[in-house]
C-alpha cells in the first residue's frame, strides 16, 4: 500500500505579532531576536481562539485543494502540544468544527515532530484500510502555554495549523508519501518540557500555577540535538532509498530557528536555496510549522512534478523524523 498526498492546507490566525511589540512584556530587541533565530514575526491566536479552531480551517483549505467532500473523512489525526482541553481529544473537535462529528479521531503528542508522528499514523491505518481518507493535521495555540515574562523562550513561537489528506489513491499534483522514520530518546525529555499541570506536577485547586505550566526549554542544548538528530535522519532515509544529498530538490524543515535550518543544510550538503524558509514570517509553530511550509511552497509553486521533497522534524521527547515526498 502506498500513501499519497492529495491537498494542502493551511492557516493562520489574524493578529499579527512584530519583534518589536514584543518588547511590552519583555526586555529584548528586534535586533538579538533576528540575529539569533530570524524571526520577524509570528501569529497570535485571538482569545477563544483554540487549536481545533485554527485545524479546522487548515483541515477545509486542504479538503478544497484535495477536491474531497468533508463527509468523505473517516480519520482525522491531529498533532499538538497545545490542545483545546485534556479531555476530549481536541481532534474530536476539530472533526465537530467539520460538521463530521462521527468517525475515529485521536490527538498524537510529539511536539513539533507532531505532524510526522501523525503522518506516518496515517500509512499504518491506510494499509489496514484502504479505503480511508485520513486528514492529518498540525495545530498549535502556542501563546497559551508561553510565559510571556520568559524572554529566552516566549519570542520563539507562533500560533498556526496546517493540514494534508491522505489516501492510497494517487490524483494529478498528489504526492507520494515514498517513507518515513521516526526516532526519538526518552532520556533528554528535561530539555523541553510543559510539566505542570500533568499527573507529575499536577495542579491544586486554588493554587496560582507556577513557571512549570509554561514551555520550559534548555535552548543551547536543543539547538545541538537539533542539527545533529535532523541531520542524521535525514541522511538514514536517504540511504534507504539509494538518494544522495543532491538528489532532493527542496528540503522543508522544521521552523524553529534559521541558524538550526542554516547548519542542517551545511551537514547535509544542500545549498539553502533548496531549503524552504518561512519562520521569518511565523516564528516556530510546532507541529504546524511542516504543514503550513508544505501547503506554502505548494502555493508558490516551488514543487514542480517529479520533485523529491524531504521534511524533517524535531521536538520536544526529545524525538526528531523525515520524511520523503515524491511529486
Ligand atoms: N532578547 C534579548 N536577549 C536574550 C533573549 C531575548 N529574547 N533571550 C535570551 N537572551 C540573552 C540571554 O539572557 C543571554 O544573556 P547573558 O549572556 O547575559 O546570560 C544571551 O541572550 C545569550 O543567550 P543564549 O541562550 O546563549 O543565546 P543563544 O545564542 O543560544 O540563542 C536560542 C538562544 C535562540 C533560544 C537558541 O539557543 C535556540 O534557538 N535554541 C533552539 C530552541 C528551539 O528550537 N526550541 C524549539 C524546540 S522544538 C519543540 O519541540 C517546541
Amino acid at each position: 500500500m502506498t500513501a499519497y498526498i492529495i491537498g494542502t492546507g493551511a492557516y493562520v490566525p489574524e493578529q499579527v505579532v512584530t519583534n518589536t511589540a514584543l518588547q511590552e512584556y519583555v526586555d529584548t530587541t528586534d535586533e538579538w531576536i533576528v540575529s539569533r533565530t530570524g524571526i520577524k514575526e509570528r501569529r497570535i491566536a485571538a482569545p477563544g481562539e483554540s487549536a481545533s479552531m485554527l485545524g479546522v480551517e487548515a483541515a477545509r483549505n486542504a479538503l478544497e485543494d484535495a477536491g474531497v467532500p468533508a463527509q468523505d473523512v473517516t480519520h482525522v489525526l491531529l498533532g499538538t502540544f497545545s490542545p483545546d482541553a485534556y479531555i476530549p481529544a481536541t481532534a474530536y473537535a476539530l472533526r465537530h468544527h467539520l460538521g463530521v462529528p462521527r468517525g475515529m479521531a485521536m490527538d498524537v503528542s510529539a511536539a513539533c515532530s507532531g505532524f510526522l508522528f501523525a503522518l506516518e499514523t496515517a500509512r499504518a491505518i491506510l494499509a489496514l484500510h484502504p479505503e480511508a481518507i485520513v486528514l492529518v493535521v498540525g495545530s498549535e495555540v502556542i501563546s497559551s502555554r508561553l510565559n510571556w515574562k520568559d524572554r529566552s523562550t516566549c519570542v520563539l513561537f507562533g500560533d498556526g495549523a496546517g493540514a494534508v489528506v491522505v489516501t492510497s489513491k494517487p490524483t494529478s499534483g498528489s504526492a507520494e508519501v515514498v517513507d518515513v522514520l521516526l526516532d526519538g530518546d526518552g532520556s533528554l525529555s528535561e530539555l523541553l518540557v510543559v510539566r505542570g499541570g500533568g499527573s507529575s506536577a499536577p495542579l491544586k485547586l486554588g493554587e496560582p500555577v507556577g513557571d512549570d505550566f509554561f514551555v520550559q526549554m534548555q535552548g543551547r542544548e536543543i539547538f545541538k540535538h537539533a542539527v545533529r538528530s535532523m541531520a542524521t535522519i535525514t541522511q538514514s532515509l536517504l540511504e534507504k532509498h539509494g538518494l544522495k544529498a543532491s538528489d532532493i530538490d527542496l528540503v522543508i524543515p522544521h521552523q524553529a530557528n534559521i541558524r538550526i535550518i542554516e547548519s542542517l543544510a551545511s551537514r547535509l550538503e544542500i545549498p539553502m536555496d533548496k531549503v524552504f524558509v518561512n519562520i521569518e514570517k511565523y516564528g516556530n509553530t510546532s507541529a504546524a510549522s511542516i504543514p503550513i511550509a508544505l501547503a506554502e511552497a505548494r502555493r508558490e509553486a516551488l514543487i514542480p512534478p517529479g520533485s523529491n521533497v524531504m521534511l524533517t522534524a524535531f521536538g520536544g521527547g526529545l524525538n526528531w523524523a523525515a520524511a520523503l515526498l515524491r511529486f
